[in-house]
């Protein structure tokens, strides 16, 4: 695992400026050191007060403050940091990072800087739209400034389209990605993730509890770490990971379909849905009716996604997941040999479903591999680092 990391969190004047309250909570949780400092205008839309509360440190605010030991704040607050995040960042912030301009403690923070710039824009949709606003963004990325967003949707001067700063989970997910190193770079994975649903009739499916937390988890972690990523997803209700391409299949059928489609030079598969086995012989056109005391569903197999596309010719290296309820590491064991896996990952999963947590066994040639429980994203951090150790 990596040490924590360090961040200075420049908030300029503009109205999205209260969502970074939630954000330096985030960025906190996941253990990254936020130190903030505002422009004047944006102490107008939150306070200094609020963000000290949040982040536990004081907030610098002008040029001459003396709470810095050398008075010189403008070096000293960005030295040990690892980037610099503005956000938001207004348009007139943007053209005055771009000319260089230091009239005040944050402006001159990032030309004094020794660490990467991110920048988070904010704005109305007209002022993102303008040519001279686009000609300076298009700038700032050539001097090598990540741009975080902008959204679109709907804005605080009521109008709707594109502008608006992302939310503060996916400013944290912009941020962590910045922040993982690239192991995977050049690496393409392809992930299930998710229950599937096989329809009985129109309204009505067999199913599992599976969340899809963790083959999500790991795409986030994966492109994090440089993979170009894509999930199929079977039934799941979290939001897309950033920078994955994410195709939706709810059936065994349709995932096995959208999987062989998108197999062909992948380096990696990594099967984490809970596939269904069966799935019924034919689908009612209309909801069935109840008639008679009982009802028999004939169920046919389902192909095995996973051993098939393992026992292929050169198949990319194959993961599974084996989600046991009794004797999980000699039926996990007993898989990985069945399906002919490189690695399978064992876990019990009456308390892992549906968990943001998980306690896994790593199982591969070289033997078992045992962890602590911890989060779904520990989790895939520890079986991607693994992977790369593999291969
Ligand atoms: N898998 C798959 N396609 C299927 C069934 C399973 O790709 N039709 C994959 C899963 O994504 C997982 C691994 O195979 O990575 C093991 O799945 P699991 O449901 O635990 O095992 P099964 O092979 O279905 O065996 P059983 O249900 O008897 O435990």
């Amino acid at each position: 695992m990596q040490k924590n990391k360090s961040l200075v969190l420049g908030i300029t004047g503009g109205i999205a400026a209260y969502k970074t309250a939630e954000l330096v909570r985030l960025l906190i949780k996941s253990n990254i050191d936020v130190q903030v400092v505002m422009t004047e205008s944006a102490t107008k839309f939150i306070t200094p007060m609020t963000m000290q509360a949040l982040s536990g440190k004081p907030v610098f605010v002008g040029m001459w403050d003396e709470g810095i030991d050398n008075g010189m704040p403008h070096i000293e607050l960005s030295r040990h940091a690892d980037a610099i995040l503005i956000a938001p960042c207004t348009a007139e912030f943007v053209a005055k990072l771009l000319h260089g301009r230091a009239d005040d403690l944050l402006s001159t923070l990032c030309l004094a800087r020794d660490c990467p710039l991110l920048v988070a824009p904010a704005m109305n949709k007209q002022m993102w739209g303008n040519p001279a606003t686009q000609r300076n963004f298009t700038q700032l990325a050539a001097d090598n400034i990540s741009i975080f967003g902008p959204g679109n949707g709907e804005q605080a001067c009521g109008e709707t389209g594109d502008g608006r700063m992302l939310g503060a989970t996916e400013l944290l997910a912009y941020v962590q990605a910045h922040f993982t190193p690239k192991i995977f770079a050049n690496k393409k994975l392809l992930i299930t993730a998710g229950a599937t649903l096989e329809m009985i009739d129109p309204v009505r499916g067999i199913t599992n509890l599976s969340s899809g937390k963790m083959g999500y988890a790991l795409a986030q972690v994966a492109a994090d770490m440089g993979a170009k990523v894509t999930l199929v997803s079977g039934v799941s209700h979290l939001s897309a990971p950033i920078n994955v391409t994410i195709k939706h299949a709810s059936s065994a059928e349709m995932m096995y379909n959208t999987v062989m489609d998108n197999i062909a030079d992948q380096d990696i598969f990594i099967g984490v849905a809970a596939v269904s086995d069966y799935a019924p012989n034919e689908v009612a056109n209309q909801k069935i009716k109840k008639s008679a005391e009982s009802l028999t569903i004939q169920l046919k197999r389902n192909k095995d996604i996973l051993a098939e596309i393992a026992n292929r010719p050169n198949p990319p290296f194959c993961v599974g997941f084996a989600a046991e309820s009794e004797n999980v590491i000699e039926y996990a064991t007993q898989k990985r040999i069945a399906k002919k896996l490189a690695l399978i990952v064992a876990n019990e999963v009456i308390s892992a479903i549906g968990s943001d947590e998980n306690q896994v066994t790593l199982i591969d040639d070289n033997g078992n591999h045992s962890f602590q429980r911890t989060s779904k994203v520990n989790v895939a951090t520890i079986l991607l680092e693994h992977i790369n150790k593999l291969l």
